[in-house]
């Protein structure tokens, strides 16, 4: 599916941008190319390093209470 229709650029090549280092629109500009004509697709292409970044840091997303250390030590 094209993400940015711009360039041509589909959500597969922003998601190998994402995992490859980008960490935002300018960065993916620069590795893929996306977002860098009309800058329509910048939301979607945000969402994306959102998503990317949380899964390749899944300690992020798991709660912990206040007071408890965010890693546990055994
Ligand atoms: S649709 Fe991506 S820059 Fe225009």
């Amino acid at each position: 599916m094209i993400i940015c229709s711009c360039e041509g650029i589909t959500e597969k090549e922003v998601r190998r941008a994402a995992r490859c280092g980008a960490e935002n629109v300018k960065d993916l500009g620069k590795l893929c190319g996306a977002g860098t004509g009309c800058n329509s697709c910048h939301c979607d292409l945000k969402k994306i390093l959102r998503e990317e970044t949380c899964e390749a840091k899944p300690s992020a997303l798991q709660p912990f209470a206040v007071g408890e250390p965010a890693v546990s030590i055994i």
